[in-house]
């Protein structure tokens, strides 16, 4: 991988030369191909998709539906496999309420973990709430990862839905997917799985990896705000009933009665996100060119060369010392994150503090936030350096109270 070359496709970079950007499992940078692809619609056709009966409204809807094909390749689905939301939590959202408040019947049990983001366990805790389920936990292990082991030990017949992260966004770690899958799929559960973390940093097949749903961002791999991906089975979606009503995905209308269109136009309602769909097909091909292979090993040894610094400091306490991906959960002992993040600003290192809205690990880890640092394609050596730096700063700054 060419880093500088990379650098020199992000605006925000080319106008922030000293600027330590390691906030990317928030928000990753936009490269200047998917502003180029968003300011292209705006300019050039800038109309409706699926309404118009004149030819730039078929030029937006041919570059629409393409942009859901580009996206279908990305993670080896099918075009009609993918649904267009706002974002993961709109995804993850929509699942359980489709899917779970369809097929979840009372004494039913759903299996979830303490790994998850808000979005992906809290939308089931109220399905289990309005339908008189059970919510179960998968026990982490002393290190906090879900272990196969510690699934089986929670997974019974009464299972029929898991929902659970690919990659936690506040520790880094891989969860052991396949073996999960497969798993929930003997005793007939289905898994709806967070991809947020995951599909930006590593090649994600839904048909090897054979789940049932996977949700994830756009703006999480370069692309626009305000759109997301649902993946769903086919036969899956063919079942579930639409939870939002209106425009565009109605078929026909009476008074008393209505039919939709198929899937995956029937959750889609009223204008759709059209230039950040646009932008997005071309984000996943601009990944594609670099290769997701090559981009989560480089974001793997800029977070290792991290670390080991950081173990160097006295009173630090790495959380996820030994995660797969490119994320750091720590803290400086003593400072409230966000004390310590403000510290990191005037160093123009850009990190995250808090929660992470997964108040569930934090908890575990038994602190009210941590410090994150997340890695992604265009960060270097150099960016590590002054992370090191900051993090030394910020602790002698506080070293004086
Ligand atoms: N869910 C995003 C994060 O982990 C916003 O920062």
């Amino acid at each position: 991988m060419d880093i500088l070359k990379i650098r020199n496709d992000f605006p925000v970079l080319r106008s922030n030369s000293n600027l330590a950007y390691l906030d990317s499992a928030a928000m990753a940078l936009k490269p200047d191909c998917v502003i180029d692809a968003v300011d292209d619609y705006y300019r050039r056709l800038g109309v409706n998709v699926h309404r118009g009966v004149y030819g730039l409204s078929y030029q937006a809807t041919d570059l629409y539906e393409e942009a859901r094909e580009v996206i279908a390749k990305f993670i080896h689905a099918s075009f009609d496999e993918i649904v267009f939301t706002r974002g993961a939590s709109a995804s993850l959202n929509l699942v359980a309420q489709s899917y779970g408040m369809s097929f979840i019947e009372e004494g039913d049990e759903v299996i979830t973990t303490p790994l998850e983001h808000h979005s992906s366990h809290m939308p089931w805790m109220n399905v289990c709430k309005m339908k008189k389920a059970t919510l179960k936990y998968v026990p982490l292990d002393k290190d906090g990862r879900i272990t196969v082991d510690a699934f089986k030990s929670v997974l019974t017949k009464k299972t029929k839905v898991v929902a659970i992260t690919h990659v936690s966004n506040v520790m880094g770690y891989i969860t052991p997917i396949k073996e999960i899958i497969q798993l929930a799929h003997e005793v007939g559960a289905i898994v709806s799985l967070d991809g947020a973390q995951s599909v930006p940093h590593m090649v994600v097949d839904v048909k090897d990896l054979d789940c049932d749903f996977l949700s994830f961002s756009g703006h999480k791999l370069c692309g626009p705000t305000g759109i997301g991906i649902l993946y769903g089975k086919k036969e899956l979606l063919e079942k579930m009933p639409p939870v939002e009503f209106g425009g565009d995905m109605a078929d026909t209308v009476y008074e008393q009665e209505m039919t939709f269109k198929n899937s995956p136009y029937k959750f889609e309602t009223g204008t759709p996100m059209i230039s950040s769909a646009i932008g997005l097909a071309r984000a996943c091909e601009y990944l594609n060119s670099i290769g997701l292979d090559n981009i989560g090993k480089h974001e793997y040894y800029l977070k290792n060369l991290a670390v080991e610094e950081l173990k160097k400091i006295p009173g630090i306490t790495v959380y996820n010392p030994d995660c797969e991906t490119g994320i750091i959960s720590f803290n400086i002992d003593g400072v409230h994150p966000h004390d310590a993040a403000s510290v990191f600003d005037n160093d123009k290192v850009c990190i995250r503090a808090g929660h992470h809205c997964a108040q569930l690990i934090t908890r575990h880890l038994g602190t009210i936030g941590t410090l994150r640092a997340s890695f992604y394609l265009y960060n270097t050596e150099e960016d590590v350096k002054e992370f090191v730096k900051a993090v030394k700063d910020a602790k002698d700054f506080f070293g004086q109270f």
